[in-house]
Formats: structure tokens, C-alpha cells, sequence
């Protein structure tokens, strides 16, 4: 929230808004918008998006696309 909503720190340029993710094909970068992409961002970072690689448990993991799924971020 504090990069994706906020942008506390400031990064140029900004994190994308994380709303309504999955109904489009793809991700604002132009990757595809599916599970795997997203873990794939998650766990490898992306820029200046750290890595949040051994930060979820699976189950954890399957909660976040869940609530990514919901597109009401
Ligand atoms: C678990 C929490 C997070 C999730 C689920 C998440 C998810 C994503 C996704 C799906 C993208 C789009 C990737 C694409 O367009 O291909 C993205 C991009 C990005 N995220 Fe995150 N993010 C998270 C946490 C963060 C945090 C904490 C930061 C800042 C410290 C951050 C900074 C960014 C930035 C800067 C980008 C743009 C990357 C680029 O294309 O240059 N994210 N994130």
C-alpha cells in the first residue's frame, strides 16, 4: 500500500495502481497478467519493486493473488 497507493518514497517512475489488475491481459509494463507473472514480480522484484523472495508461504502467496483477484485495491 505505501508504494502501490501512496508512493511514500517517491519512486519515479511511480508503482502502478494495483486496482483491477487481472481484468486486463496484461500488466502496465506489458507482461502478461497472470498468476505466474505476478509471483514471478513478487518473489523477483522488478526495478526498483524489491524482491520479496521467503517473505510468503504458499498459502500466504495464494491469499495475495486471491485478494489481487478481487480488483479492489
Ligand atoms: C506484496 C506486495 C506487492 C505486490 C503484490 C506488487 C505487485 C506488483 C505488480 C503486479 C507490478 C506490475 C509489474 C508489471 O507491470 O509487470 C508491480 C510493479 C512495481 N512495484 Fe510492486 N508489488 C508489491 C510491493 C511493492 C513495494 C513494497 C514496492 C516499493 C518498495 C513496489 C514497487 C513497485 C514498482 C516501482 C513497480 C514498477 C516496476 C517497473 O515496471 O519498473 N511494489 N508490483
Amino acid at each position: 500500500m505505501h508504494c502501490h497507493e501512496e508512493n511514500d518514497l517517491a519512486l519515479k517512475p511511480p508503482p502502478p495502481s494495483l486496482s483491477n489488475l487481472f481484468r486486463h491481459s496484461t500488466l502496465p509494463s506489458g507482461a502478461p497478467a497472470t498468476d505466474a507473472q505476478v509471483i514471478r514480480t513478487v518473489l523477483g522484484g522488478k526495478n526498483k519493486m524489491p524482491s520479496f523472495a521467503g517473505r510468503f508461504t504458499e498459502e500466504q502467496m495464494d491469499a495475495l493473488l486471491a485478494y489481487l483477484h478481487t480488483g479492489i485495491q
